[in-house]
């Protein structure tokens, strides 16, 4: 396709494909698939659709110019980011900055002057490419906090085009983001959209008082709940919407699949391969300090030494994929997870069946089906998360009616699925008690509960959640 003729544009941090160099030089593309390309998929095809992102890997040679790619029919338009991109943007002002900050700083936020120019000067690339590739009155939607400049960029660039931004993690309480020293700035980049969405109307409450605060703006009192979706900031002559998507998951596919004879196989495997305990208990996370992984591995340890969980007949199995590995904080994490792990293996485990059953890998779609099938019982603790999919695709996977969720309140998830056992991830007796009357319920109970949950995910998919954001981007007339 040619510069100026996309009509839809997402523009996200990461291209849903990683790009790779082989030892003879030659390039090649790998699906990385996630819930957002797949609910945008069929609309980028019909819509002469495009996407904007990094493709995974630093380039260092700035010769080289980044040409589109067409991959199954999706226009890939790569931006590059160099080394010092990757440390000064995505680990630093990204992770180091932001994330911690938007998740309730579980971590100490770092701030720092060179990683903010740095934010700010590929937060422009990004704008450029995108400005570039959208054609005539094309409509861009802009993902998540690693580009939160990009709105008001690409504005400046491109009057003509109607953009979204939608945030993917927390938007914390005023308090918080008034640390920020360039609060300003980063309130003005978003508002350079003419819909803002998140998670939550706790969020979007807060993106509101802050315009207010910082910009003076005129904003609209309505409170930004079910009932009244949008809330509107005044951003000179422009009306800006700000509303409440809860994002969601693929779930008529998963619970397709794990209904299916293969992931029935494969689990009744896993389990046998286990010592076939009578209780599986799982986790599945980015091994990333919010997810409060030491958490769950704390409150286990101490049912175990309590002696009301019984080791010869339990186990908990994590998975935990590898993330950020550069950034100070998530190597401390990685360190302390596996000396709990390591821990309660030489306490209770055995020779021939540890007690807790940890891989540090991703591992592939069809095997994490299978692990959400096996599982009696998902350990979703995490002390901040904006929505948390684990959770949603784990009630995706049980048609059967069996299992059960124990779900941190402090995730987006818990405003939904209100029937999981819900625990404050902070009062570790009260997550220990959860565990227990998870492993503990009755038959009925368990299937009353996950019978609830599933109405509610079934009902609510991903591609509800993108016709909702869209639908209210194209009325919002920018
Ligand atoms: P986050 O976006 O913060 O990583 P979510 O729970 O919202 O957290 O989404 C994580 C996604 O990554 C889910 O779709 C989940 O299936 C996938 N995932 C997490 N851990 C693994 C793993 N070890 N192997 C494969 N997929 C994983
Ligand atoms: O949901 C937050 C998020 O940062 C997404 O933007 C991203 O797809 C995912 O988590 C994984 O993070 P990263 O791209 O840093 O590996």
């Amino acid at each position: 396709m040619a510069d100026g003729a996309a009509e839809f544009v997402v523009v996200a941090n990461r291209l849903p494909v990683d790009q790779a160099t082989e030892p003879d030089g030659s390039v090649t593309w790998t699906r990385s698939p996630g819930g957002l390309v797949t609910a945008l998929e069929p609309l980028l095809r019909r819509r002469r659709g495009a996407w904007v992102g990094w493709p995974g890997i630093a380039q260092d040679d700035t010769d080289v110019i980044d040409e589109p790619v067409q991959l199954e029919d999706i226009e890939m338009r790569p931006v590059r980011l160099n080394t010092d991109d990757l440390v000064e943007y995505y680990e630093g002002f990204s992770n180091a900055t932001l994330w911690p900050l938007y998740h309730d700083v579980v971590v100490k936020p770092q701030y720092h002057r060179v990683w903010w120019d740095r934010y700010l000067a590929v937060n422009r690339r990004f704008a450029e490419a995108t400005a570039r590739c959208a054609g005539p009155g094309a409509t861009v939607w802009v993902q998540d906090y690693q580009l939160q400049l990009v709105p008001k960029m690409l504005r400046e660039l491109r009057p003509d085009l109607t953009i979204g931004f939608f945030m993917h993690i927390p938007f914390p309480p005023v308090e918080l983001f008034m640390q920020l020293p360039w609060r300003t700035e980063i309130i003005e980049g978003l508002l350079g959209a003419d819909l803002v969405g998140f998670h939550l109307p706790g969020g979007a409450q807060n993106f509101i008082i802050l315009a207010r605060k910082l910009l003076d703006a005129e904003t609209s009192r309505g409170s930004v709940g079910v009932r009244n979706r949008f809330g509107v900031v005044q951003n000179g002559d422009r009306a800006v919407k700000v509303g409440a998507f809860p994002i969601s998951i693929d779930s008529a596919d998963l619970d397709r699949l794990s209904r299916g004879r293969e992931a029935r196989r494969r689990a009744r495997t896993l389990r046998a391969e286990l010592g076939n305990p009578s209780k599986v208990l799982l986790g599945v996370d980015r091994l990333d300090y919010t997810k409060g992984i030491d958490v769950r591995l704390r409150a286990f340890a101490e049912l175990l030494e309590e002696g009301r969980v019984d080791p010869a007949d339990t186990v908990l199995i994590q998975l935990a994929t590898p993330s950020r590995e550069r950034v100070d904080a998530y190597r401390l994490l990685r360190a302390e997870i596996e000396r709990q792990v390591g821990r309660i293996n030489g306490d209770f485990g055995s020779v021939a069946h540890p007690v807790v059953s940890y891989l540090h890998r991703p591992v592939p779609r069809e095997d994490l089906i299978s692990f959400y099938v096996a599982a009696d019982v998902m350990l979703v603790t995490a002390q901040r998360d904006g929505m948390n999919l684990v959770a949603k695709e784990y009630v995706a996977c049980h048609g059967d009616l069996g299992g059960a969720l124990v779900l941190s309140e402090f995730t987006g998830a818990a405003a939904e699925l209100r029937q999981s056992y819900l625990v404050n991830p902070h009062d570790t007796e009260g997550v220990k008690d959860a565990i227990e009357a998870a492993l503990n319920q009755t038959p009925e109970e368990g299937r009353a509960r996950m019978r609830a949950l599933r109405r509610q995910v079934l009902t609510h998919d991903v591609d509800r959640w993108a016709m909702a954001f869209l639908s209210a981007l194209d009325r919002s007339g920018g």
